[in-house]
């Protein structure tokens, strides 16, 4: 579908939120590398999506009413077969039936499960002000309790993000800390540009999460992506 058609049709629905699976096409869209991933209804869809797309699999729920789909048992990692995937799909939905009991639910995010890496964060906001805002940090405590992060108005060069990338406090362990290989900048500085350019290219979209993203010493995967819309 045409990245302006899933804007469309959230907002003739009246949804604040892109479903998880509209926001990743948004992004892909934009040449920023995502994972393989199909809604399903059912376990046993769940299953069949599964065998296309191939093993590891990850299994999330999929529901405008739920920001934070691991506070509800709503994710579940490292599925490795299809009777796997059909057991962790029921849990899934016998999860979030008890832990969020009235939120609409759409269905079962199958996704291809991504290597580890260096949990990176790209978000982005429209301020009344500055416009277009991109931000970057690395995840987990760097974001949340140190606030570790860099901002830049968009549209952002591919210098400019490398800046935005180096100027964060912890940005070492981007460079090969402690034997680890040194992450690479380029793609996340690509994601970075791009993330300005939907900003902008979008006006609906109120803010963009990407968190995390997947760093690797070559190349870069968004593992969760939420977007928000304005609804006049
Ligand atoms: N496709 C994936 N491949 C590998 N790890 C993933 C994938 N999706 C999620 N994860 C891991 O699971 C965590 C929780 O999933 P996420 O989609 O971010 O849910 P939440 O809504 O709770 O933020 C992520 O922070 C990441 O570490
Ligand atoms: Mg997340």
């Amino acid at each position: 579908m045409e990245p302006r058609e899933i804007i469309r049709r959230a907002l003739e629905e009246g949804r604040s939120k892109l479903l998880e699976h509209e926001a990743y096409e948004l992004v892909g869209s934009y040449n920023i590398p995502v994972p393989k991933a199909y809604l399903a209804k059912t376990p046993e869809e769940a299953g069949k999506l599964a065998e296309k797309i191939g093993y590891p699999i990850v299994l999330k729920i999929v529901s405008p009413d739920i920001s934070h789909k691991s506070d509800v048992g709503g994710v579940i990692l490292d599925l490795n077969s299809k009777e796997e995937v059909v057991e962790a799909a029921k849990k899934i939905f016998d999860n979030v039936s008890k832990k969020a009991p009235n939120a609409r639910i759409a269905g079962v995010l199958v996704q291809e499960m991504v290597p580890y890496g260096l949990e990176v964060i790209v978000g982005g906001l429209r301020d009344g002000i500055f416009g277009s805002v991109v931000m970057f940090g690395i995840g987990g405590i760097f974001v949340e309790l140190l606030r570790d992060v860099s901002f830049r108005i968009a549209p952002i060069s591919e210098e400019e993000a490398l800046e935005m990338i180096n100027e964060i406090k912890a940005s070492k362990l981007l460079e090969g800390y402690r034997g680890q290989p040194p992450i690479d900048k380029k793609a996340l500085a690509k994601i970075i540009v791009n993330v300005g350019e939907l900003l902008e290219e979008n006006p609906e979209i109120q803010s963009i999460d990407l968190n995390p993203i997947m760093a690797y010493s070559s190349g870069a995967k968004v593992a969760d992506a939420r977007i928000i819309i304005k609804t006049k």
